[in-house]
């Protein structure tokens, strides 16, 4: 029996924070937690703004205690891609491995995944991964990472391996 594990999901993106937009990219993660049976507890789509998201990232991990932040965009190389300082600024520690297998298997699909500067955190309770932004991009990178986040939530509650 899988872990009953709680998500939020936070778009990173002006133009879709501005309504200019649609955040598909947001909607799809949504649909690909609760297609595995896990919730998403908290939804939230803000300006590429560092103020904004870790206002968001504090009130997702600390508020709504989610076991797991998705972020989607803003880590790209743009003037206002600010998401991993912020993830950065939020986090007690971080979990590079978790950026580095997307990174990784991202860069089979295509050689623009190396312009991804995407992290992940470890604050309090909660895991807060960085995706890309497009849909194809943060529907691939949570792909590769979804099947290790049940053995991260129960590491993170103080269960062995
Ligand atoms: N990773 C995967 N798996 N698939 C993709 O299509 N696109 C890349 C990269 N990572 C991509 C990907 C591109 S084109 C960019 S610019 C960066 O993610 C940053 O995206 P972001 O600024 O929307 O976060």
């Amino acid at each position: 029996m899988g872990r009953d594990l709680q998500f939020a999901v936070l778009t990173c993106s002006d133009t879709r924070a501005a309504g200019e937009a649609e955040d598909t990219a947001g909607r799809a993660l949504i649909h690909l937690v609760e297609e595995r049976g896990w919730r998403v507890i908290a939804y939230s789509v803000c300006p590429d703004d560092e103020e904004s998201i870790i206002a968001a990232l504090i009130e997702m991990a600390d508020d709504n205690k989610a076991d797991i932040i998705l972020t989607c965009g803003g880590t790209g190389f743009g003037p206002r891609d600010i998401t991993p300082e912020a993830t950065h600024k939020v986090s007690e520690r971080m979990a590079p491995g978790i950026a580095e297998a997307i990174r990784a298997e991202s860069l089979h699909v295509t050689r623009r995944a190396m312009l991804s500067r995407g992290a992940a955190g470890l604050r309090g309770r909660s895991l807060i991964i960085n995706l890309p932004g497009s849909e194809k991009a943060a529907r691939e990178s949570f792909g590769f990472v979804v099947d290790q986040l049940e053995h991260a939530v129960e590491m993170m509650a103080g269960g062995g391996h």
